[in-house]
C-alpha cells in the first residue's frame, strides 16, 4: 500500500490525506492521555473499539439527519471522513454533574442536572482547553454567533438521541464532548459534526451499578479500561458476547477484544484485537 501523507497526529488519532478530494482518513491509535497530556498510556485495542463505536454512532446520527463528517469505516482502525476546518471549540453537553464541572463548582459528582448544560471550551492543549463563553468565541474570532447557535442546536439534538440510545442498553450518558467543522459547498459554508464519539469522549455509567464504562477508568486508575470499552461495544450490538478473546503478547492488554470477521489485519504482523458481529 502506498504510504499515506500524514496531515496531523493528535493524542488519540492520526489524520491522513484521503483518497478523494475533501476527504481524510482518521486512524485510531491505542494511545491514551489525560489531564492535558500529563498522564500518558496505551490501552491495547482501544483504537479498534473506538473506531467501531464511533462509526456506529456517527452512522446512526447521519441516519437521523444530523450532518456529520463520517463516510465509512475502512478497516479495524481507520475511517474515511470529510475533510473539515475544525472549529477550535469543544462543545460539552452535561446531563449529570461530573468531572471538571463537579470540581469547579463544588457539586457532588453524580448530581442530576434539571436541564442539560452546554459548555464551550477553547481547543488549546497549551492552555488546557479553558472554559469560554459566547462572547470569547465571537470576539476572538473562533466562531460566529450563528455557528454557536447551530452547534448548540445540534449538540442538544445529539444529546436527546444518544441519551435514549444508551438508556436502551442500560447506560447513562452523563456528559460528552463534540467537535464541529466547516465545509464549503458552492460558496455556502456550513457546520457538520466531526472528530469522534466514543468512551474517550463521553462519560458512560452503568444504570444499575453505576460502574464507569469510559475513559475515567484510565484517568482515575480504576483498571479494566479495555474491558469497559468492550462492554459498551457489546451492548451496542457491534460485538458478539462469546467473541471475547484474550489477546496474546501484550503486557498492557487488559481484556480480550473480539475479532472482526473477514477484514484483513493490518501489516506489521501485530495481532489486532477481534471484533464480532456486524452492526
Ligand atoms: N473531519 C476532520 N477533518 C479535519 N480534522 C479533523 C476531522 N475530524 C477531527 N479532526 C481533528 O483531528 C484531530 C484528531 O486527533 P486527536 O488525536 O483527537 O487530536 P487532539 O490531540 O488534537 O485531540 C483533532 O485535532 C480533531 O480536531
Ligand atoms: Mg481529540
Amino acid at each position: 500500500m502506498a504510504r499515506r501523507k500524514k496531515l496531523y497526529e493528535g493524542k488519540a488519532k492520526i489524520i491522513y490525506k484521503g483518497p478523494e478530494p475533501n476527504t481524510v482518513i482518521q486512524y485510531f491509535k491505542d494511545d491514551a492521555t489525560a489531564f492535558n497530556a500529563q498522564k500518558k498510556g496505551s490501552i491495547a485495542g482501544k483504537g479498534v473499539l473506538n473506531n467501531r463505536i464511533s462509526s456506529h454512532i456517527f452512522q446512526r446520527l447521519n441516519e437521523i439527519g444530523i450532518p456529520t463528517h463520517f463516510l465509512k469505516r475502512i478497516n479495524m482502525r481507520e475511517q474515511l471522513v470529510r475533510h473539515v476546518e475544525i472549529v477550535p471549540i469543544e462543545v460539552i453537553v452535561r446531563n449529570i454533574a461530573a468531572g471538571s464541572m463537579a470540581k469547579r463548582l463544588g457539586i457532588e459528582e453524580g448530581t442530576p442536572l434539571a436541564r442539560s448544560i452546554v459548555e464551550f471550551c477553547y481547543k488549546s492543549d497549551e492552555l488546557g482547553d479553558p472554559l469560554i463563553n459566547d462572547d470569547h468565541a465571537v470576539t476572538l474570532g473562533w466562531a460566529t454567533e450563528d455557528e454557536l447557535d447551530q452547534m448548540v442546536v445540534m449538540a442538544l439534538r445529539i444529546n436527546d438521541f444518544l441519551s435514549g440510545m444508551f438508556a436502551g442498553i442500560g447506560i447513562r450518558l452523563v456528559d460528552f464532548k463534540l467537535e464541529f467543522g466547516r465545509v464549503f459547498e458552492e460558496d455556502q459554508e456550513f457546520l457538520i459534526l466531526a472528530d469522534e464519539i466514543s468512551p474517550d469522549t463521553c462519560r458512560f455509567w452503568d444504570m444499575e451499578t453505576g460502574k464507569k464504562l469510559d475513559k475515567d477508568r484510565f484517568r482515575r486508575d480504576l483498571g479494566g479500561v479495555a474491558d469497559a470499552y468492550q462492554e459498551v461495544a457489546r451492548r451496542l450490538g457491534i460485538l458478539n458476547a462469546n467473541d471475547s478473546v484474550k489477546q496474546e503478547g501484550s503486557v498492557t492488554q487488559e481484556g480480550g477484544i473480539a475479532q472482526e470477521g473477514g477484514i484483513a489485519q493490518e501489516g506489521g504482523g501485530k495481532k489486532e484485537p477481534r471484533l464480532g458481529a456486524a452492526e
